[in-house]
């Protein structure tokens, strides 16, 4: 079967690709392997830098994904807020491997955005509200990630039917739409919306390519909407995960020593790296693509769950979203026609 037809926006423009698709960094789960399946099939991914323990690693995975790409665009996220302290280490291989666009979240993008634009390649920052969106503007962003309710990771509070107009009227940059998209027509949609691209994540964990266990792509495929719930226990911020009797147990909220220490300014800092550190080994056990499923595993994903039917290769993932969107655009002209 012949690719689908490029679908020309400022996103796909900006990085001289063919479709306006964002495989969106995820911990834990983007690695060189998912990157680089996606990139080749027309669309763009990122990768976070703290899926590698040391900057070293980091650094061969970022050659690793460039030798395989020969040129191609792919992107990396970094997490800027006080609680990382790779940020800037990490920013630093960003720009010297010339890494094409870099993907801010949770911080001030403004030293990203200097160094990055200094060796020419692209800054995305993730906001959720509009006064936000308009201080990355300010600072220089190439472009924002729209952060809409229903998202996977750290979801924002907008619905995304109000989100990408109200974003898009407001801004001279691309928005691109993330949260709650997992099919070809609902990427129509918000391209209709006046979204210049969108960033998926759920969907792209059902992949064969994503690097985490079995039982947690299975539980994407088995989930509904109503099954995600919001939990304060990953980060401290609200993250989005499958509910399961673990869940059940452990509950969605923070004990009261940690909901004071992280209010404390004397404490925050620390009291988030540890909730952070926390977090983050409840969910490597999900993330251990050969380990058996435990009961204990925390599964990460977005209401687009009650969408996704199948694991796939992540290059027919591309395809049959931008199949199923170029699809959903033709049957959008018929709903023009006369009808009886
Ligand atoms: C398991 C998981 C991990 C994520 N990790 C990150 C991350 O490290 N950095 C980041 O900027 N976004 C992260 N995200 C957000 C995604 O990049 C993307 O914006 C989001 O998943 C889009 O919503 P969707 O899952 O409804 O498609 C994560 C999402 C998921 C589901």
């Amino acid at each position: 079967m012949t690719s689908p037809k490029a679908l020309p926006t400022a996103l796909t423009r900006m990085l001289g690709v063919s479709y306006p698709i964002i495989a969106g960094p995820m911990f834990l789960v983007s690695d060189e392997n998912l990157v680089s399946s996606v990139v080749k099939a027309g669309a763009l991914a990122a990768m976070p830098s703290l899926n590698w323990r040391t900057p070293e690693a980091f650094r061969a995975a970022v050659r690793e994904v460039k030798s395989r790409l020969g040129g191609a665009p792919f992107g990396v996220n970094l997490i800027v807020n006080k609680a990382s302290p790779r940020a800037s280490v990490d920013l630093e291989i960003c720009a010297e491997e010339k890494v094409p666009f870099v993907i801010t979240s949770l911080g001030s993008p403004k030293e990203v955005i200097r160094r990055m634009h200094e060796v020419g390649s692209r800054v995305f920052c993730d906001v959720t509200t509009f006064e936000y969106a308009q201080k990355v503007q300010d600072l220089g962003a190439d472009a924002v990630i729209a952060v809409s309710s229903g998202a996977g990771g750290h979801a924002g509070p907008i619905s995304p039917l109000v989100l990408i107009p109200y974003l898009k009227r407001r801004l001279k940059i691309p928005v691109i739409a993330a949260g709650g998209i997992a099919t070809g027509e609902q990427i129509a949609a918000a391209l209709l919306l006046g979204a210049d691209g969108v960033q998926l994540g759920t969907r792209f964990i059902a992949t064969t390519e994503a690097r985490v266990s079995q039982g947690y792509k299975d539980a994407i495929v088995a989930a509904k909407p109503e099954d995600i719930v919001m939990t304060l226990r990953i980060s401290g911020t609200p993250a989005a995960v499958i509910r399961t009797p673990y869940i059940d147990q452990v509950g969605l909220e923070l004990n009261p020593i940690e909901k004071f220490l992280l209010k404390n300014p004397w404490t925050r800092k620390y009291a988030k790296m540890a909730r952070m550190l926390a977090g983050s080994k409840a969910l490597e056990k999900a993330a251990e693509a050969s380990g058996k499923t435990t009961w204990k595993e925390v599964w990460s994903a977005g209401q687009s769950s009650g969408l996704i039917e199948d694991v796939l290769p992540a290059s027919e993932v591309v395809e049959k979203l931008m199949r199923e969107c170029h699809e959903a655009l033709s049957r959008a002209q018929t709903l023009l026609q006369d009808r009886p």
